[in-house]
């Protein structure tokens, strides 16, 4: 019994190997194309440059469609490539409908889509609708009254106190200081919970509602397969703009918002009513399902609420915030088994493990080089999409820039003493693919962030050269996650030792899949077979870099030795 099931396992690991190509579509039955895959997010400005202006374009992500059929992804994401002055790089929109003249132009989008398609890829937007660029029209004509613009941002008189203008509240803005800013012309304050240059749009206007959910439309009509939404629980607060309670010793500045506990500027419930009538204009469309992703920074309840809204993927950020390089292997367990209980029943709802993404510190800035590959090892196998940020399958790694070479304006309004923890351009520095100029990101030395000086060693081409890379283990992770064991067997999270979390999925009759990964950082052995219940003789199907461990090794599981820091994962 026992080697028929290692047969049968070396067989499916025979089968995973092989560069298969992506499965079809319509290969789901519910026909939801992103099940059991990973989605790979594009950050434009620093993917490719294709025109030797020092910022990516849209063709030069569809110069390396063909690294994405490599990597066998569903799908890739795309940061907003809309018409913008780029104080938030691309987050601060002029026109909801139009390519930015940085990225390419309409036609550059549509052979993106088109030959995306031709290759089985899908191409996701990424959707704004908290607030527009201040030099967007509708905020000209705001500002001058002009009907029916003057009601499509939140404007506020101010509030009077012994004669001097305030605020209307405190509410506080992400980027800090107060979220409303004086507009001379109208002679009243705009919210804007960002950028002062990103005021808030108001939701509360039907006229509004109808023009975002058009642009919506449109982008569909022009090949998206779907829509990263952006900050969505801001995009409504409360009518009747009340103060947010101070959070009591939260230790920081009064500018942070962090002071605050934020019960009036989101997670209002109109958020939620607006996605399901998003959802439902899309839907209405006809054609391929089309995704929703919702990026949604807030409580666990909150997070998923949005499942029964009709986001597919409210992105669970548990590896990005939540944990850390101090977090325990009881810390990853509870956090997984927290997410896992807490999808709601009785819907076809997956789970979704979002590995990085442009606003954080890279992954192997906050666990640790050593610890690269551990978290895309989680979201492989652990059920449910997987989720990527350019850069995370070849292990890059942040830079950490002087104030001088700051340009985002997170950490631009922190000011020299504080930007270092809040600048956000760190994890942003352009793609590392080989050795020549600027890492064959640009033909330009001079790019719009500096290329990590690391990339003579670390990039994807000399990862491509040798046997055991953070690219060859991502490409075994992504074949891993559509095998049968992984879409639809049982879970278990277990606690193998108090420094040893063990993720084992079941099948009947097949030798599960283990992944191990030791939490502390130094050596470490363990009989995972008695406690877990796994065969005692298992075969490497891949190990971080981590590790000691050979690909393709077999292990007595009874007395298994993990190097600090490192993770494997058996078959
Ligand atoms: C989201 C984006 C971030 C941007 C912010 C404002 O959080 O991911 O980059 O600055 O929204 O649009």
């Amino acid at each position: 019994m026992f080697h028929e099931s290692v047969i049968v396992c070396f067989v499916a690991i025979a089968a995973l190997s092989s560069a298969a190509p992506p499965p079809p579509p319509s290969s789901s039955p519910s026909g939801e194309w992103w099940r059991d895959s990973f989605i790979y997010q594009v950050y434009p400005r620093s993917f490719k440059d294709s025109n030797g202006d020092g910022i990516g374009d849209l063709n030069g992500v569809t110069s390396k469609l063909d690294y994405f059929v490599d990597l066998n992804i569903s799908a890739f994401w795309l940061s907003p490539i809309f018409k913008s002055p780029m104080v938030d790089f691309g987050y601060d929109i002029s026109n909801f409908t139009a390519i930015d003249p940085i990225f390419g132009t309409t036609n550059d989008f549509k052979k993106l889509t088109t030959e995306a398609h031709a290759r089985g890829l899908k191409v996701i937007l990424d959707w704004v609708p908290n607030h527009s660029s201040d030099e967007h029209p509708w905020f000209e004509k705001s500002i001058k009254k002009i009907k029916p613009y003057d009601d499509y941002y939140v404007w506020k008189d101010a509030k009077i106190i012994n004669g001097t203008r305030h605020p209307p509240n405190n509410w506080l803005s992400i980027f800090l200081g107060s979220a409303w800013e004086w507009n001379d012309k109208r002679q009243q304050y705009y919210l804007h919970q960002f950028a002062i240059k990103q005021p808030d749009l108001n939701f509360r206007n039907a006229a509004l509602r109808k023009e975002m959910e058009d642009a919506l439309v449109f982008w569909v009509k022009n090949g998206a397969d779907g829509f990263r939404i952006d900050s969505i629980p801001y995009v409504y607060e409360d009518a009747q703009f009340r103060d947010e309670p101070i959070v009591p010793n939260s230790g920081k500045p009064a500018d942070d918002p962090a002071t605050l506990k934020h019960i009036y500027t989101i997670d209002q419930i109109e958020t939620y009513q607006l996605v399901q009538a998003w959802r439902n204009a899309i839907d209405s469309l006809g054609g391929e399902k089309k995704i929703l992703m919702t990026e949604a920074y807030t409580s666990l309840p909150n997070t998923v609420k949005y499942y029964e809204y009709g986001s597919n993927v409210p992105f669970n950020f548990m590896f990005v915030t939540g944990l850390n390089n101090h977090s325990t292997a009881l810390d990853f367990k509870r956090s997984i088994d927290g997410w896992i209980n807490n999808i709601p029943k009785g819907g076809n709802y997956i789970a979704n493990w979002v590995v990085d993404n442009h606003d954080n510190p890279r992954v192997t800035t906050r666990f640790g080089s050593l610890r690269a590959d551990q978290n895309s090892m989680l979201a492989a196998v652990l059920p449910g999409l997987g989720v990527i940020y350019n850069g995370d399958e070849i292990g890059m790694e942040g830079l950490q820039l002087s104030w001088k070479q700051t340009v985002d304006p997170q950490g631009c309004n922190a000011g020299p003493e504080r930007y270092a923890s809040l600048s956000r351009d760190g994890e942003r520095t352009p793609f590392q693919w080989d050795t020549t100029t600027s890492a064959g990101f640009s033909t330009s030395n001079i790019t719009w962030l500096p290329v990590n000086p690391n990339y003579k060693t670390l990039n994807l081409a000399a990862q491509k050269n040798v046997p055991k890379s953070h690219y060859g283990i991502f490409k075994k992770l992504v074949a891993l996650k559509s095998s049968e064991i992984i879409k639809s067997g049982e879970l278990q999270v277990i606690l193998a030792t108090d420094k040893v979390l063990g993720v084992v999925r079941r099948l009947p009759n097949t030798t599960p899949i283990v992944l191990l990964i030791n939490f502390s950082n130094d050596a470490i052995q363990i009989d995972a077979s008695a406690w877990m219940n796994i065969p005692s003789n298992m075969s490497v199907y891949t190990s971080s870099v981590s590790s000691n461990i050979s690909l393709g090794a077999h292990l007595d599981t009874t007395s298994l030795k993990l190097n600090g820091a490192s993770a494997v994962i058996l078959a």
